[in-house]
């Protein structure tokens, strides 16, 4: 087995800072030591890596992904392969995509088919959860099977009525059984009903643009519907996971249920951190680049985003990937915003926006590993294999470089799309070697890794509930 030794870096996780020197072997990390300690290693190494001034961080876990993901009519642009590569660019070494259960199908039907998109064409690793479309005794029976297969999420919507919604008492029973069997409830938290309503008056009044996208999908309906999650799972005894906040409202929401002591997490995007409703106003059709669900704020809501991930009332940064080109695929909605399909791209960016969000003094760097890793590794049983680097952990590892600059563009990024949310912005980080499993996988810039490296991962339960 191949020993890689990195040296001279400075070895960042949720947990420490340190001057440290790490052995992998295999695909595992073996050793972790003081620099005059490691020395010893030098000669036994198949590969010495120079981290002199860089930092070297657990492997990206972005745990909300929609690689070739079917909406509005057409389908998400990132194949497994095409998206996991853009990961692994930009330092995430391991997605959560969201398998999908067919209105009137099994999840065993939904699960095989992401199963089948996704074995041998990945470039990191890979788990699912698992998006209920119609609950029925059957399905809640299935539940309880893929738990023990390692899929121990399942994702609802209280939006998109008539496609995957689901009602409160499909809710409540799904969410029954995850308070037997384990499971993590995830949340797409927005009224759907209230907001089709809206959407219909909108168009009635002639207002088709992008940004009546964001005025309909209004923060109260995303607020009511967190609080009602909130609820729904109280009554039930399961914990819940709500999914792509953007709304100060409904962190307030998250707020109160976890000032209650309550097993109730919050997760939010870059996109609402970084973009906002003057964005989705863009001139012309510019802003069905920016069309997502949740959507975009206006800029106000920030301050309460990264308030709530300082104070931990959103504990985890994923990036709800799920690109669609403007030409050909967003252009679908160029009369009618609610024709515009939902989604914005971003699996490559996340790390970096994170750290920037250190370099401007929002978050820790600490908390930049903790949000970015170790919490989502923890909260979807991935933990202590992924999102830290121990001993015995998966040898998945990032040499970053805190001082390169890099101007996002679509012209240099790696996912399958025509463009960029954060096209032109300077950012200051980048990842510079890229481990999988001890496999490098991208060194300065070039891909060295393959397609079907990336591996399935069964997940345990999630590690936080008390
Ligand atoms: O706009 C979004 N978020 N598209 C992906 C589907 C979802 O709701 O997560
Ligand atoms: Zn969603
Ligand atoms: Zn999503």
């Amino acid at each position: 087995m191949a020993r890689t030794l990195i040296r001279g870096g400075l070895v960042v996780t949720a947990a420490e800072e340190t001057h440290a020197d790490v052995l992998v072997d295999g695909e595992r990390v073996a050793a972790i030591a003081a620099p005059d300690v490691a020395e010893a290693w030098v000669p036994g190494a198949d590969r010495v890596i120079d981290a002199t001034g860089m930092y070297v961080i657990p492997g990206g876990v972005d745990a909300h992904t929609h690689m070739e993901m079917p909406f509005g009519g057409t389908v998400a642009s990132d194949t497994f392969e095409t998206g996991t590569r853009a990961a692994a660019f930009g330092g995430t070494t391991t997605i959560v995509d969201f398998a999908i259960q067919q209105v009137g199908g099994t999840l065993r039907a939904g699960l095989d088919a992401w199963h089948a998109k996704a074995e041998g064409n990945c470039a990191v690793d890979y788990a699912f959860h698992m998006i209920l479309a119609d609950v029925n005794d059957a399905v809640l029976k299935e539940m309880d099977q893929l738990v023990g297969e390692g899929v121990t999420s399942f994702k609802m919507f209280m939006a998109y009525p008539g496609v995957l919604y689901s009602d409160d008492g499909r809710i409540l029973r799904a969410m029954q059984q995850a308070a037997d069997n384990g499971a993590l409830p995830m949340m797409h938290a927005e009224n759907g009903i209230a907001i089709d309503v809206l959407i219909e008056q909108a168009l009635a009044a002639g207002r088709t643009d992008p940004r009546v996208h964001g005025e309909v999908r209004k923060a109260l309906l995303e607020a009511e519907a967190t609080h009602r999650a909130i609820q729904l799972a109280r009554v039930a005894g399961s914990p819940l996971y709500v999914v792509h906040v953007s709304a100060a409202e409904a962190v307030a929401e998250l707020t109160a249920a976890r000032d209650l002591g309550l097993n109730v997490f919050g997760e939010t995007c870059p996109q609402y951190l970084f973009l906002s409703t003057d964005d989705l106003a863009r001139p012309g059709f510019e802003g069905a680049k920016y069309v997502c669900s949740t959507p975009l704020r206006p800029v106000e809501h920030q301050a309460a985003l990264w308030r709530g991930l300082r104070s931990d009332d959103l504990s985890v940064v994923s990036t709800d990937h799920c690109p669609f080109c403007f030409a050909g695929q967003k252009d679908l909605g160029r009369d009618d915003f609610s024709k515009i399909p939902n989604g914005l791209p971003g699996v490559e960016n996340r790390m970096d926006l994170l750290h920037q969000a250190v370099v401007d003094g929002h978050i820790s760097r600490r908390r930049w590993i903790e949000l970015a890793c170790a919490t989502p590794a923890r909260m979807f049983g991935l933990h202590p294999r992924k999102g830290t680097i121990a001993p015995g952990a998966d040898a998945d590892l990032v040499v970053y470089d805190p001082a390169a600059q890099q101007t996002v563009s679509a012209a240099t990024h790696h996912m399958n799309v025509d463009y960029s949310a954060y096209e032109g912005r300077q950012l200051t980080g980048r990842a510079r070697t890229v481990l999988s499993r001890g496999t490098v996988v991208v060194d300065d810039g070039q891909y060295t890794g393959r397609a079907g490296h990336g591996a399935y991962l069964k997940r345990d339960t999630c590690q936080y509930l008390v």
